[in-house]
């Protein structure tokens, strides 16, 4: 025992703790979500979600500016149909509501990243994020999709797409059909290891994308799957093509955003989503938490556990200092 070791020193006070804090959050590494909806003039709020909006195309670029000039460098695009189908054919629509939407934002404001998310379970009849065969949902002809709205995303001028429906293998097809169209320079961000969670419960009602039956088990992570399992979705990804690769949800798998860290050298995101967003603004309408203290407790820990980029919808707020 050392009775002069005393760690309080280095806590005296605000500058002192300043000093010799390891980790800061940046407005740099933030990405901000935006959920666009069929319609002209729409600018309506989500109910499930606190201080969040549909935007139809022709009004999201506004937004997009207002997120920009607060020095968030990147939107994350999750688009509504104007109607669905059983295969998702909205999706690859080339005047669908995304792809307008991409088109209107990089024209406005080119230099604002526009990551797209990819995935089928906003545009199916049935609200899984595949092609449904004999009640299973069929990886292959699901990767087919994908990667048509994959390219019909970088036509429209995409920096960047997401896939977030967790087939095997879709980012090989993905990457192989982006380069075979020309669009080498399109990045892929993969939500790679991404667990059945019921943490996306808010998000399901705002992109209307709650299965019609059954759940997302057989093709999203066991919640108690071995952070082996997740390493080995990474590996693969990567492996495949992926640029960025995410953890999602991110505040109950600071493990594996961590192990992660230690073991690959691409950039490492990690998805703060939907329920996470609705505990702090549940619990703090409810004045049991401090809202500000909270939100930036936990962002401090997605960052400090390895997160480069954190995608949350608290990042305009973060931005404009005010929680
Ligand atoms: C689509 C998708 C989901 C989220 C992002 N992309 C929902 C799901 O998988 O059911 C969740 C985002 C959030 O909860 O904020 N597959």
């Amino acid at each position: 025992m050392n009775p002069s070791a005393r760690m309080r020193r280095l806590r005296t006070s605000d500058s002192m703790r300043r000093l010799v804090r390891g980790v800061s959050l940046s407005v740099d590494n933030l990405v901000y979500p935006l959920f666009v909806c069929p319609g002209n003039r729409v600018k309506k709020p989500i109910e499930s979600m606190t201080d969040c909006f549909h935007f139809s195309s022709d009004l999201i670029a506004d937004e997009a500016k207002e997120v920009f000039n607060l020095g968030i460098p990147a939107v994350l695009l999750f688009g509504l149909p104007e109607n669905k189908d059983e295969t998702g054919s909205q999706a690859f629509n080339e005047t669908g509501t995304v792809q307008q939407a991409i088109k209107n934002i990089k024209k406005a404001i080119p230099d604002l990243l526009v990551i797209t998310d990819i995935c089928l379970c906003a545009y199916t009849s049935h609200g899984h994020c595949g092609i449904v065969k004999d009640n299973k949902i069929n990886n292959d002809a699901t990767c087919e999709i994908l990667a048509k709205i994959a390219v019909s995303h970088a036509k429209a001028g995409a920096d960047m797409v997401a896939p977030s429906d967790m087939m095997d293998s879709r980012v090989a097809v993905i990457r192989n059909a982006l380069d075979e169209n020309g669009f080498s320079d399109t990045a892929i961000m993969s939500y790679s290891a991404k667990y059945a969670s019921a943490f996306y419960g808010p998000f399901r009602d705002a992109a209307d994308s709650a299965p019609a039956f059954g759940d997302r088990k057989t093709y999203q992570m066991d919640i108690a799957s071995s952070s082996a399992q997740a390493m080995r979705e990474i590996e693969l990804d990567i492996a495949e093509g992926a640029d960025i690769v995410m953890v999602k949800p991110a505040l109950p798998y600071l493990d594996i955003i961590y192990q992660a860290k230690q073991r690959f050298d691409v950039p490492i995101a990690a998805y703060q989503v939907s329920g996470e967003y609705m505990m702090f603004n549940s619990a703090s309408k409810q004045n049991v938490l401090d809202r500000k203290s909270a939100v930036l407790e936990s962002l401090t820990a997605i960052k400090r556990a390895g997160a480069d980029i954190i995608i949350t919808y608290f990042a305009k707020e973060i931005a404009k200092n005010k929680l």
